[in-house]
């Protein structure tokens, strides 16, 4: 038996101590949060994706009353993005949530499912997607998506 310990590299911020260019990918994504249809969890999610030209590509969540028909604010950003700039690969990824009108004191996460999507695009765009995650007391960030998801299937076992 051997053990492998993986480490992910996150550096914590304090708001103020961000590039301008990151802080206003984060307000992009705090101020979308007003853009979520969310009326049955109430957590209101927004994401703010900025590609290699400058370009930022919204989404927040949107909800349905079939629950799985619904979509998370980061991969409606992203699927925006691809549709729109299919050529221009994504660079940042900014993500902010409020529930009960407040924004998270700790951050906000992306789920497996939009972690697994945005690898695909480090794979595509064979470079990695910076993420950073809001929260009141600090921001989170992530050299790349590949970073938040260890042991990663990218599609190169198909090969
Ligand atoms: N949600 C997102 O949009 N992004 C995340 O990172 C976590 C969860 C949404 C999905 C659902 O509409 C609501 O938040 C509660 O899970």
């Amino acid at each position: 038996m051997r053990e492998v310990q993986i480490t992910v590299p996150i550096q914590v911020f304090a708001f103020e101590e961000l590039s301008e260019e990151d802080r206003s990918l984060i307000e992009q994504a705090k101020a979308m949060t007003l853009t979520s249809y969310s009326p049955y969890s109430r957590f209101q999610v927004g994401a703010a994706l900025r590609l290699a030209d400058g370009q930022v590509f919204r989404g927040s969540n949107q909800e349905n009353a079939a629950f799985p028909s619904g979509l998370c604010a980061e991969r409606t950003a992203f699927f925006a993005a691809a549709a729109n700039a299919p050529e221009v690969p994504p660079v940042a990824l900014a993500i902010a949530a409020q529930t009960k009108g407040a924004f998270l004191k700790d951050l906000v996460a992306p789920c497996g499912a939009c972690r697994q999507s945005l690898l695909e695009a480090e794979v595509r765009y064979k470079q990695p997607i910076r993420v950073l995650l809001y929260g009141t007391e600090g921001v989170y960030v992530i050299p790349s998506v590949r970073d938040l998801l260890p042991l990663t299937f990218d599609g190169s076992e198909l090969a």
